[in-house]
């Protein structure tokens, strides 16, 4: 049985997850999966335009919004297996995933693990590569600056590195509720996914196995996961397409919803073409990623 609406409390193995069910009832599944350290209302305004056509789904990664912490460890692996036990409890069978950067590193290692899951992936501002040495000990010492001065130095640093310089005066209200999500979670939790996120294995040399079409996009000025990252996956991911989303640094479906947007839409609407009726063709792979360029262009010229 199914609970639409917000703010839905669900036990799974344990432990209660806060998740947003929104869209028709019989349309595709997507589950969004949000970055580090924000929650699932980083995706508002992609589930306002998805759900027209599709049913989806955001949830607070343990820890993060309203879930609990749990009793264990954090680790990517962990992550997926909530995601997965989360689809089971939900009895979806299979699903698209739409991740963003910690969300793409569960969604790539979901997908790893478990490929007759998913449908189809959206991959935002992430990589396949693990922590540099470097990025390593960035997060030990953000894990010490947490424990000895708290939440709200670590959250002005967090935003000077996912927005560029000009969002500050263009996007204060943008930067202003991603600074209350980093505010909202706790130290715990804080600290325990930096630990997983710097202890995470890379899923680089499995991505030539990924089979579904991905959808890769990146904002034009990300500086923690940039366009070298995203062109490294388009390159090993046969049914992979790039687009860069320009005024917009790592968190750019919140700085640039509107061509954003415009890329989510095109791809799931080609993704789910059968089921939307778009199209009376075959549902081949090539014909798939044909009637997506079309798309694109139409859309361009139609601006
Ligand atoms: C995120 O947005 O999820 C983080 O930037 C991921 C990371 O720190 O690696």
């Amino acid at each position: 049985m199914r609970y639409a609406g917000n703010n839905i409390k669900l036990m799974v193995d344990n432990m209660m997850i806060n998740y947003t069910d929104a869209g028709p009832e019989e349309a595709p599944v997507i589950i969004c999966i949000h970055g580090f350290p924000l929650n699932m209302s980083m995706w508002d305004k992609q589930v306002s335009v998805l759900i027209e056509h599709f049913r989806v789904i955001t949830y607070d990664i343990r820890g993060h919004g309203g879930s609990d912490v749990g009793n264990e460890a954090f680790s990517i692996d962990l992550f997926v297996a909530d995601l997965i036990g989360f689809m089971n409890v939900l009895n979806l069978d299979k699903v698209s995933l739409c991740g963003l950067s910690m969300g793409g590193y569960i969604a790539l290692k979901a997908i790893e693990g478990f490929p007759a899951r998913f449908e189809a992936l959206v991959l935002c501002d992430t990589t396949c590569m693990a922590d540099s040495p470097e990025a390593k000990e960035k997060r030990m010492k953000a894990v010490e600056s947490i424990i000895q001065h708290g939440v709200a130095q670590y959250a002005d640093a967090s935003i000077k590195n996912f927005f560029p310089q000009d969002s500050f005066t263009t996007s204060p209200e943008i930067i202003t509720s991603v600074r209350e999500m980093i505010m909202k979670t706790s130290e715990l939790s804080l600290c325990s996914t930096l630990l997983a996120l710097s202890s995470r294995r890379e899923t680089c040399t499995k991505i030539a196995d990924i089979q579904v079409p991905v959808l890769i996009l990146v904002g034009s000025n990300d500086v923690i996961t940039p366009l070298s990252a995203a062109t490294f996956m388009h390159d090993n991911i046969t049914k992979s397409t790039l687009q860069v989303i320009d005024h917009a640094g790592h968190l750019s479906n919140m700085e640039n919803p509107e061509e954003f947007n415009r890329h989510l839409k095109l791809f799931f609407n080609s993704v789910y073409a059968d089921h939307l009726k778009i199209s009376q063709g075959g549902d081949s792979s090539i014909l798939r990623e044909l009637r997506y360029k079309l798309n694109m262009l139409l859309s361009f010229r139609s601006i």
